[in-house]
């Protein structure tokens, strides 16, 4: 082969291959560096969504608020904190084995994958990402009970894209193992789904204090938008009577969800209707009331560590 023809090949083999045609969809901001001080969480507010008692609606409202924000413009991240990866599962994600949040955390040493290269895009079109979890994340878990500062790892992880997003969801596992301790520190609101059970309400004061302890020794900037009442059926005697006792104790209870259809307000005799339940799940109206008190948060909340 002549110098010219060898030319001609190499000029071929280094030349990038075209790219396939696609529809362009929403792309994160290119890769950048990790923000400097991981103190300084820049314009990304942070809200855990967490309770310690399981099935209260904790992954379905990481899910629909994620889902409502992201339609009114704002860039999302979901973080999948349970090691049961419910919201995984939830957004479509088959299997994060290998890429999902526990190799991000690591164990009782440093994590090998970077936030970054876990996500995915949920829906297309939409600034909506997952960063998934996976069964290893319980004994990457495990780990973080000997890891230095095991407390303040899921804030440093976040920082690294701190400007790629508007706000960070984190769904919290059903325990106040040190998973849940890392979003409580790292958040600055937290929103605490429960249901409108009376025997449940034990747990949320259990939840509360647990909360304000954190606030003491790990986190003092963190607030509570509020206790959310989900699956809330107005029919019921006895969800009308735990929403009540929740009031009772000055507990800040949301109203999202908490409407009784226009059509029977003023009977209020509790008997069952035709009409439907409010709940926050299948309900845009309540889904649109959260997203509209959450965007208030955003919108007038101080970034972390300014005056
Ligand atoms: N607001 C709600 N209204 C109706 N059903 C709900 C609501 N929130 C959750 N659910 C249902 O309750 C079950 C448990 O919810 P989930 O979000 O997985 O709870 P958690 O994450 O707290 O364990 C799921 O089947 C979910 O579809
Ligand atoms: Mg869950």
């Amino acid at each position: 082969m002549d110098a010219e023809a060898l030319r001609g090949v190499r000029e071929e083999e280094t030349q990038p291959r075209a790219r396939e045609k696609r529809e362009p969809t929403v792309q994160p901001a290119p890769r950048r560096l990790p923000a400097r001080d991981w103190n300084e969480l820049l314009t990304l507010r942070t809200i855990a969504v967490a309770n310690h008692k399981s099935g209260v609606g904790k992954t379905a409202t990481v899910h629909a608020l994620g889902a409502a924000l992201a339609e009114r413009g704002r860039r999302v991240l979901l973080v999948d904190l349970d090691p049961q990866a419910t919201l995984t599962a939830f957004c479509g994600v088959e299997s994060a084995a290998g890429m999902s949040m526990a190799e991000v955390f690591g164990g009782a040493l440093p994590g090998v994958v970077p936030l970054w290269d876990t996500l995915r895009e949920i829906v297309p079109g939409l600034y909506l990402f997952l960063a998934p979890s996976d069964l290893a994340l319980a004994a990457a878990e495990l780990g973080l009970i000997s890891r230095m500062g095991r407390e303040d790892v899921l804030r440093k992880i976040l920082s690294t894209v701190a400007d790629d997003f508007d706000v960070a969801i984190l769904d919290c596992p059903s325990s106040l193992g040190p998973l849940s301790v890392n979003a409580l520190t790292a958040a600055q609101a937290v929103l605490v789904p429960t249901q409108p059970h009376i025997p449940d309400l034990r747990a949320l004061w259990f939840f509360l204090a647990t909360l304000e302890q954190i606030k003491h020794e790990l986190n003092r900037n963190i607030e509570t938008l509020g206790i959310l009442v989900t699956q809330y059926d107005w029919r019921l005697p006895h969800h009308r009577a735990a929403v009540d006792a929740m009031h009772a104790a000055r507990l800040p209870v949301l109203q999202v969800g908490l409407g009784q259809p226009a059509s029977s307000a003023g009977g209020g005799t509790g008997s069952l209707s035709d009409q439907p339940p409010t709940h926050l799940a299948t309900n845009r109206e309540a889904q649109a009331e959260l997203a509209d008190m959450v965007e208030r948060w955003l919108d007038f909340e101080k970034p972390l560590g300014s005056a």
